[in-house]
């Protein structure tokens, strides 16, 4: 049997996890069977660029941030039938039985487009996929995606650093936070962190009313932004100082942009568990001969909810797209 790896999407910790866990246990488990990592991702189908992995390639990786298997961005993929069909050919075309992916939403799209062009054509390869991005924007019902609790460690670490210095100057911090059209990071980190205010994609604010909570803490403010919300971290400090001036509030207003900072830096015990253990059970279920797949998982030892791919990418039957309004009671009765 012949296995390919694929990290792709935006990097995230735990990725590393995931392919030490896939190789190994295909070795151990199938001395005969081979692995080859996907160099750069969804680019390295493109060009055919493999590289076959051994046990020892994937020693003391596993806390390791980013991916050593890389990962490069092909837009051009989700509006081309013609390279979509070069791929599935490329995967079939190279011997391989089963492709493993872990990334975001954009290759779990990648991976369901594919695997109906492989199913048409009665093409070798079947897709095992799961969920690895900082923005927990798939199938959220069944679990969280590997590298949102790492990420989450360091917002709020970054979120703590601001603190001093906003109650320092009894200042408001208006912090960026990633996520993409997704809340969860910012809403997650928000809480943990006891930010006064969290902006969310799809949410309406009150600036009036925000001014006034402002105004009457006297103190310092952190106000978190997720990067879908409908204002920029410069376009809300300008709406806000427009109604200090106005209503002569008086404290000072800075910007700072948490990013990629959210993205980097060593895998948590909680990612780098979930990611071994998708790893593993997929590996199992590809020994009994499964067919394609997405695998959520909330715990280690916990057997994964299986969807098809294509109730994966459905986002009516697989995520929480709306943060739920009870989790807003709650953060409200934590102000
Ligand atoms: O999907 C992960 C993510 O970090 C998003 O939160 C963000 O919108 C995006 O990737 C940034 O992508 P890039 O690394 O291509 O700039």
């Amino acid at each position: 049997m012949k296995y390919a790896i694929l990290t792709g999407g935006g990097d995230c910790p735990g990725m590393n996890a995931f392919v030490r866990a896939v190789v190994r246990s295909v070795l151990n488990l199938k001395p005969t069977a081979s692995c080859w990592g996907v160099i750069d991702g969804w680019r390295g189908l493109v060009e055919n660029n493999y590289r076959k992995l051994v046990k020892r390639d994937t020693a003391g990786i596993a806390h390791q941030g980013g991916t050593i298997l890389g990962t490069l961005r092909v837009p051009e993929l989700k509006d081309d039938p013609e390279l979509q069909e070069t791929l599935a050919i490329n995967l079939h075309d190279n011997f391989f039985d089963y492709l493993m992916v872990l990334g975001g939403n954009g290759s779990l799209r990648a991976a369901e487009t594919l695997d109906k062009i492989i199913q048409k054509n009665s093409l070798r390869t079947k897709i095992l996929a799961a969920s690895g991005s900082i923005d927990n924007d798939v199938c959220n019902n069944f679990g969280y995606s590997v590298g949102f609790y790492s990420s989450l460690e360091k917002s709020l670490e970054m979120l703590e650093w601001i603190r001093d210095t906003a109650s320092s100057h009894r200042r408001v911090y208006i912090i960026g936070s990633m996520g993409r059209d997704s809340g969860y990071l910012a809403f997650y980190s928000g809480i943990a962190s006891g930010a006064e205010y969290i902006m969310i994609p799809r949410e309406k604010v009150d600036y009036e009313r925000l001014a006034t909570l402002i105004d009457e803490r006297d103190r310092d403010t952190r106000i978190i932004v997720a990067e879908g919300f409908d204002k920029t971290i410069e376009e809300i400090r300008e709406v806000l100082e427009n109604i200090f001036k106005q209503r002569n509030i008086k404290h000072e207003i800075r910007t700072v942009d948490m990013g990629y900072f959210q993205r980097g830096g060593k895998a948590e015990i909680k990612d780098i568990l979930l990611a071994s253990w998708l790893g593993y059970c997929m590996v199992i279920d590809s020994l009994n001969k499964c067919g394609s797949g997405f695998y959520g998982a909330y715990n280690i030892g916990q057997k994964p909810k299986v969807l098809s791919l294509a109730d994966a990418v459905d986002d009516t039957k697989s995520t929480h797209y709306d943060i739920p309004k009870e989790m807003f009671d709650f953060i409200k009765a934590l102000r």
